[in-house]
């Protein structure tokens, strides 16, 4: 497996924009620990443009360097207790979202309309995303794991509204690359 030049800084281009996001303020949400946040919209972004190897790198740098205790999260959080926190869940699902994308998207090359996109970028960032950090809040804050789950439709609409802006942005950006690299 060899990434050339062009693909590194698509990667690289595609972690710093997941990292600028996180400069716009989260918003609590009250009913649980966990904020409103706009970096998922850069990993739906991130598998969609990028796909599932490119774009599981580009989430996988970034979380790396959360993890080294770079303040690359929203509010300008990092380092391990990121991880040990209500939200570790949702950063451990996100380096998951590129590689589920990816791979059920590439079932449908010939037929990648907005809706399919759209669909599948919304089961894998959205509703795996929200189910999978509800799941480790529950156990994390010892809640029961219904309340975690509808406390987390709260994060619905607004991921919903991501994940239509994701595949909007995302299959236009997608062509555009495709071309370019066909030239
Ligand atoms: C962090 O910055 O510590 C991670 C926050 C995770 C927030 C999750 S991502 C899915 C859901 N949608 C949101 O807007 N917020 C939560």
């Amino acid at each position: 497996m060899k990434l050339h030049t062009i693909q590194l800084t698509h990667i690289a281009i595609m972690t710093a924009i997941i990292i600028v996001l996180g400069f716009i303020p989260p918003i609590p949400i009250g009913i649980i620990p966990v904020p409103i946040v706009l970096q998922n919209l850069g990993v739906m972004l991130a598998a969609i443009v990028l796909g599932t190897k490119q774009g599981t790198f580009s989430v996988g740098l970034f979380l790396l360097m959360v993890l080294l205790g770079m303040p690359f999260l929203t509010g300008q959080t990092g380092g391990i207790s990121s991880f040990c926190s209500p939200s570790g869940g949702y950063l451990i699902a996100w380096l998951f979202v590129p590689l589920l994308t990816g791979i059920t998207l590439s079932h449908f090359k010939n037929h990648q309309t907005f809706f399919v996109t759209f669909l599948i970028t919304w089961i894998f960032g959205v509703a795996f995303v929200d189910a999978f950090g509800a799941f480790f809040l529950a156990w994390f804050t010892h809640i029961s794991i219904k309340s975690a789950l509808v406390a987390g439709l709260a994060f619905i609409p607004g991921d919903t509204l991501k994940a239509i802006l994701a595949t909007w942005i995302g299959l236009r950006v997608h062509k555009h690359l495709t071309l370019v690299n066909q030239n």
